[in-house]
């Protein structure tokens, strides 16, 4: 397993995500624990891009319930009907949501969250069993680049479990 990160000193996420995917891979290769994996994965987009806050929600009965992240402390139980976590959840769709006062029901753990992104990760089944989240203090600091870019770490993910 590498002991660092490399990342390139740009502010093009497209060319971090393009560098980080595959250093991801080898963080999580070989290693059968899926929290010490989600841990990792939270740390390495958080070192990479200094979101606000990284983590990982999982499907455990009824809710989804706060796994590994980085950032400021958050809630712990999610609702399937609640929260941009949960529309992801509900709807099996990446969710982008540029200003996070205009999404109804949006749970806000902080106030300084003002934009975020929450995509699924799917088991064999199809069934969601857990959504990354990433929160900014920006607003609108999401876009189809992040989608692309997260979608790949979800799909390594997914060959975790
Ligand atoms: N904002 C999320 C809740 C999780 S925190 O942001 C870490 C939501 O509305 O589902």
């Amino acid at each position: 397993m590498a002991e660092s990160l490399i990342i390139p000193s740009t502010t093009d996420r497209k060319e971090i995500y393009q560098s980080l995917t595959p250093q991801i891979e080898a963080l999580t290769t070989g290693e059968p624990d899926l929290t010490a994996n989600l841990a990792n994965i939270a740390a390495a987009l958080k070192e990479a891009f200094h979101f606000f806050w990284v983590g990982f929600y999982l499907k455990r009965d009824n809710q989804l319930v706060l796994g590994p992240f980085q950032g400021p402390i958050a809630c712990t139980r999610i609702n399937f009907n609640k929260g941009v976590c949960g529309h992801c959840y509900t709807t099996k769709e990446v969710v982008i949501v540029p200003d996070v006062e205009q999404f109804p029901g949006h749970i806000a753990c902080s106030s300084a969250s003002k934009s975020e992104i929450v995509l699924p990760a799917f088991d064999k089944n199809g069934d969601v069993f857990l959504v990354l989240d990433v929160d900014s203090d920006k607003l609108n600091d999401f876009s189809e680049i992040d989608a692309e870019g997260l979608e790949k770490v979800m799909r390594i993910i997914e060959g975790l479990i």
